[in-house]
């Protein structure tokens, strides 16, 4: 056995005895590193005759190449036990029970949405949508609110900058779902039955406002529809909502450009342990008015703004604030809580993804 052969063999058996990869890499550092065995052999090549290099040359390589497989071999081997012992180590048993469910929560707003949804669904209305950041022609005039309205400076707007001289028209964050109305009058031919839930926005903030908060809308327009129609429509909603056949309703004479006559919707309540009860007539003994709505009989001037001719089509239409709503129904009392995003609240007042509601299996059970 040369020289060589002996150092080989002398190396191969140090590499295979390696036991994990960083007593391999000091082997390979050792024999190949820059200041290695075999780099030192390979060094003195350049100091040798032709003759003698020819005999030398082709051993020392065949020095190296032996070592190098040999550490690649053992390489592979170590790396392929580490992950054996890994997967065997991170093994997961997924036949058994699991120890932490998960957090998320549906929050109180989707789930009335979603019950506002059942309802109506049930009462023949479509879910309609439109765009948060909306136009000033649908958000008012188109309304019946013009530039100088003094219902425009009610609004407590959120404008757009102006966007140069000749622009189209100013866009502003929709301060109530009623746009609503118009894109859906312009867009499909009636008989017209939609709610249309959403974010609206304005520039108020305490307990019971926030600049952003959620409305639902109500339109209604077909032949021959008038007040009797509204009332029936808000009592059968109201009752199913609040899951109660007590619901008493008062309508009062209000105003809203929008809808002539217009009509304030209050509620008949109950104070009970610094919750408000919502069910009876506001005017029996312990009981108390509630205003809840706004609604009226479409106005013939915002039928016509959507090219329908209001001598043929009637209609109403009604809004509500779905945090109110929500509060009412679940008993939270500060309106400023459903934005915060703290667990502890979601937790408490939050919805089991599973558990959609279903007129059949009881609205909020
Ligand atoms: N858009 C009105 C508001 O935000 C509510 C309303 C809707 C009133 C539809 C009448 C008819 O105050």
């Amino acid at each position: 056995m040369s020289d060589y052969q002996a150092m080989q063999a002398e190396l191969t058996g140090a590499i295979d005895a390696a036991t994990d990869l960083d007593a391999l890499e000091a082997l390979r550092v050792a024999a190949l590193g820059k200041a290695g065995s075999i780099t030192g052999l390979l060094k003195t090549l350049g100091g040798l005759t032709p003759e003698e290099r020819q005999v030398v040359g082709p051993q020392i390589h065949s020095l190296r190449e032996g070592v190098t497989a040999a550490l690649a071999a053992r390489k592979a081997a170590l790396e392929g036990a580490a992950l054996e012992a890994k997967l065997a180590n991170e093994r997961l048993d997924m036949t058994l029970p699991a120890d932490a469910s998960p957090r998320g929560s549906v929050h109180p707003v989707s789930q009335v949405m979603d019950e506002l949804a059942e309802i109506f669904a049930d009462m023949g209305f479509a879910v309609a949508t439109g765009p948060e950041i909306e136009d000033d022609w649908h958000n008012f005039t188109a309304l019946n609110i013009p530039e100088t309205h003094p219902a425009r400076a009610m609004h407590d707007t959120f404008y757009f900058p102006e966007v140069g001289e000749g622009a189209a028209q100013r866009m502003l964050l929709r301060t109530h779902t009623s746009p609503v109305q118009i894109r859906t009058m312009m867009e499909k031919a009636p008989p017209i039955r939609i709610i249309a839930p959403g974010r609206v926005y304005r520039s108020d903030s305490d307990a019971t406002h926030t600049p952003m908060f959620h409305q639902v809308e109500g339109l209604v327009i077909d032949r021959g529809i008038h007040m009797g129609h509204l009332k029936y429509t808000l009592e059968t909603f109201l009752k199913a909502y609040f899951e109660t056949d007590d619901i008493v309703l008062r309508l009062r004479p209000s105003y809203f450009p929008f809808t002539e006559p217009s009509a304030e919707v209050d509620v008949g309540y109950k104070q009970e342990k610094g919750r408000r009860i919502v069910g009876g007539n506001g005017d029996d003994d312990g009981h108390a008015w509630m205003e809840l709505l706004g609604s009226g009989m479409v106005n013939r001037r915002v039928i016509a703004n959507c090219g329908l001719d209001p001598d043929e089509w009637q209609g109403f239409a009604f809004g509500v604030g779905v945090d109110r709503l929500a509060m009412l129904k679940y008993g939270m009392d500060d309106l400023r809580a459903f934005f915060d995003g703290d667990l502890r609240w979601l937790a408490h007042y939050g919805f089991g993804a599973l558990s959609v509601p279903t007129l059949s299996g009881g609205i909020s059970a």
